[in-house]
Order: C-alpha cells, then structure tokens, then sequence
C-alpha cells in the first residue's frame, strides 16, 4: 500500500537512538556527554531540535558571563556562534538580571494573566521604542509563536478580512495555526497526514539575492528586489490571483506577516529596496505591514529593529520575542492602538502571557541594550566578523557568499562557485567537525547548506580572531574531503 511506502520513507529520515549514540562515538564527545546522551535518547522525543540540528548534539552546561563562550558537561570549551539562537543578545547572563530576577522572585512570578505596575511600565517603554510615530498598544503573549498567532488574529479581527500574504522561506512559528505561515521541508514532511492547515494563506517570494526566485537573471540584488517587487505588484493588480478585485478595489486581503531578513532561512537579507517597496505596495493596497522580528529585533543587526535601516517603514504590528527578556521565555506584540484593540475579549490569552518575573528581566534588559549603545556594539563587531569572513572568500572556494548585517551573519557553501550548486553534506560535516574543534555554529538554510552566526554582542574581539581562525582550518579540512577546488 502507498500509505505504508510513504510513512516507510519519512521513518528512513529520522534519527534513531543508536545513530545518535554512534555519531557521538564518530565525533569523541567526551565521556559525561555520552552518558547523558545515553539518557537523553531513552526519555527525549527523537524528533526534538537537538537531534535535528546536529548528528550528536553537546550537552550544554554553563556559558561565560563577559564573552561568547559555553561549557559543556564535560567542561570542553566552544565559542558560542548562535546565543540560544540571537535570545542571549546581552549575554548568556549578567549580575544586573540575577538581581533583578531575585527582587521580583521574592515579590511574586506570576498571577495568571493580570497587571502589574511591571507590565505597564513594560508596556510603556515598548511604545516608545518601537517604529512609528501613531498612537500604538501591547499584547502580551509567551513565545515567539504565540506573538504571531496574536498578530494573525489582530490582522483579521481589524480588517474583517481573512487572508495573510507570508514570503515563501519564512518562519513563523510550528504550531498548528503557525506552521501555514513557515516554509520549511522538514516541518511539512514531518508533520502528518495532516499538517496545519489554514485556507487564507498565500505566498509571495523573498528576494534571496543570491539565488533570485523571481529573476534568476540578476546582477544585483537591487534588481532581484525588483522583479519580486513587480511580482507581487502584478499579484495584487490582477484578478487572475483573487486577492483583489481590481474594478473596485475589495480585497480580502489582512496583512503581510513577514520576516524582514529570513533568520530560520539562514540569515537572508534582501536587497535594500524591498523593504520599502512591500511596505510601500502595502500602503498603495490597504494592507497591514506585520514585521514579524523576533529574531531580528532588539539591536541584533545593528539597530534596534531591522525596520528601522528603512527610514520611512513603520509597521503597523511588530512581533517580539527572543532576546527581550534574556532568556526568559517572553514576548508581545506592539501595533496601532486600534489594531491591537480590535482583538475581542477572550479572543487570546495564555497563563504566562505578561507575568511579572518576565516583564522586570525585559525592562532591565533593554536599559542595558540603551545604556551600553549595544546596537552600535552589534554594528561594529558585525562589520568586522563579516570583513574577515570576506577575506576567506579570497581562498575559501567552498563560501559561495557571505551577507549580514550587524551580528546577524550568513553564510552559503557551495561544492561550486559556478554553479552554485549547495554544499549540504559538506556543511552537514562542517556543523560537527566545528564542534569538534570548539566552535557551535547553527546549520541553516532552505537547502541546509548556510550557517546563520549570531552570537551574544559581549563576544571579544580575541574569541572573534579564534573563530576566524577554526573555520579557516575546517573549510580547509572540507574542501581536501570533499575535493572542492577553485575559487571561481
Ligand atoms: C522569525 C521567527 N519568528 C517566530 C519564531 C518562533 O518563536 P518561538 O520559537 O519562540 O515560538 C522564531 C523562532 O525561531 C523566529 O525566528
């Protein structure tokens, strides 16, 4: 039977206990890793992100306070690329929010969903900070998946209109009314027979500069912008596409919930006028702009929000989470106060959503990103990351590009530079030799084939020279392995 070919070959895809425990042998973690490991498989789900993300995952126990290290259990050292992915942006942890997190813990948690002086002020500050010069509100949610579920929800509720226009290789979220909105192969093979699922959902393309989806032509990524801009223009101006009626206008269309930058994709920058182009074709089509920057957010590539490199772009909802309360599972969404109160009552919330031990850690956490500037920080130490990363161009055939900004980086490999053709398996095996050499980087892309660094801006300049230096020996150790030759 079909059925059973097909969950037989979805089953050959998936980790087992024992190939992880051999991985581990091959890769000589050390001993207490290997027996936790042991542990690990028998009670953890397989398909949990450790298992996914690398063939043996470390076993992580402690990080420097004042750079960008962690331990593992056995006390080996790796420079940290991915900070829990870009949530420890200040830090893995700093004595200003033990303290804060003692103060509040003697005073009180949580209490379900109600206020607190804490929320307000919470509240308060976030207004102020955020794009857009309109009167805007909170709502408070617990993770990233939750802020968007939360915008989704707002966007329709506001308009009375049900469909949400996504960029294809974004990622939203993997819940069941998130994983519509997130591009990626693993979620929709793995998810059956039936995944989440939600008819309003349409796709647009995201100018990935180096592979254009909409004009595989280009020679710049201006062009590639372009003629993905063209593309949706066309989308949106024609009725072939039933999002709007051209004669009258009417639309069923609520927002575009994107991605600035793709961050599960690999740490993809467009080119610098699609940001404004889509925000622009969505003023011109009475469409909400949901930025969804919860991983591009909170001074991560050089200014507090990736948004705000584009001077006239003021989403009118902005999803935040990760790095807001510096590890502490937290988020909100901010908007146009008649957005954010078009949700009705009861229409979400969340027993977490806003507690108070959250609310404290978030307002100390962007004083400190105010008071140390640690937006320019990220400006800075990202520019030389990526400058030297751009010098091992020069005799890395096996990069085929490098694009970031701030500490927002990504890297693509290719087997070659012609014919771009994607170096997975190299990249596979680059993700553990590096581990095997001290260095923990996040494999990526929609081809598996990028590493996305985004390490804590307390990183020191001398940890940044060893990183340079590793992945100049591993890239080397790849291209002899894998016979990759040539730089053009
Ligand atoms: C851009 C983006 N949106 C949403 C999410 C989902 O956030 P969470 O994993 O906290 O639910 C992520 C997580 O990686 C993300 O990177």
């Amino acid at each position: 039977m079909k059925i059973l070919e097909t969950i037989n070959s979805k089953l050959k895809h998936r980790p087992s206990k024992e190939k992880i425990i051999e991985n581990a042998v091959k890769w000589g973690l050390g001993p207490k890793t290997m027996e936790m490991l042991e542990r690990a498989v028998n009670v953890e789900g397989l398909g949990a992100m450790p298992f996914t993300m690398y063939d043996a995952p470390p076993i992580i126990e402690k990080a420097l306070e004042d750079d960008a290290i962690v331990y593992d259990v056995d006390g080996r050292e790796y420079i940290d690329t991915m900070a829990g992915f870009a949530v420890s942006n200040i830090g893995h942890h700093r004595r200003e929010i033990l303290e804060v997190i003692v103060d509040q813990f003697s005073k009180i948690v949580q209490y379900s969903e109600m206020l607190s002086e804490v929320r307000i002020k919470l509240g308060e500050k976030l207004v102020s900070i955020t794009p857009g010069s309109f009167p805007k509100k909170v709502y408070y949610g617990v993770t990233g998946t939750d802020a968007n579920e939360i915008a989704i929800k707002m966007a329709r509720s506001y308009t009375g209109r049900p469909i949400i226009i996504t960029q294809w290789g974004d990622y939203h979220g993997r819940s069941i009314g998130t994983i519509p909105f997130t591009t990626s192969f693993s979620t929709w093979s793995q998810n059956y027979p039936i995944m989440g699922a939600d008819l309003n959902v349409v796709r647009i393309p995201f100018p990935y500069c180096y592979r254009c989806p909409c004009n595989p032509k280009a020679d710049s990524c201006d062009e590639c912008d372009e003629s993905c801009l063209e593309f949706v223009d066309y989308m949106l101006s024609h009725s072939y596409y039933g999002l709007r009626d051209p004669s009258t206008g009417e639309t069923n269309v609520a927002g575009f919930l994107v991605e600035p930058y793709q961050s599960a994709a690999g740490y993809i920058l467009p080119g610098d006028k699609w940001i404004p182009g889509l925000y622009k074709l969505s003023r011109e089509y009475d469409i909400l702009y949901l930025a969804d920057e919860i991983q591009t957010g909170w001074a991560r590539t050089g200014k507090l929000w990736a948004v705000e490199h584009y001077p006239r772009v003021e989403p009118d909802v902005i999803m935040i989470s990760k790095s807001i309360a510096n590890g502490l599972p937290f988020s909100v969404v901010v908007g146009r106060a008649e957005i954010v109160d078009s949700l009705g009552p009861g229409a979400h919330t969340t027993t977490f959503a806003g507690y108070m031990l959250g609310c404290a850690v978030a307002l100390k956490t962007i004083e400190i990103i105010e008071k140390e500037n640690l937006a320019s920080v990220a400006r800075v130490k990202g520019e030389k990351l990526i400058n030297a990363l751009k010098d091992l161009m020069e005799h890395h055939p096996v990069i085929g590009y490098v694009e970031g900004r701030g500490l927002y980086i990504g890297i693509e490999f290719v087997k070659d530079r012609k014919t771009k053709k994607p170096a997975t398996e190299e990249t596979k095996w680059m993700t553990m030799r590096l581990m095997q050499k001290g260095v923990l980087v996040k494999r990526a892309g929609y081809l598996g084939n990028r590493f996305a660094l985004s390490p804590p801006f307390t990183i020191k300049e001398a940890t940044m020279n060893r990183l340079i230096e590793v992945f100049d020996e591993v890239f080397s150790e790849a291209e002899d392995k894998f016979s990759i030759k040539g730089k053009d």
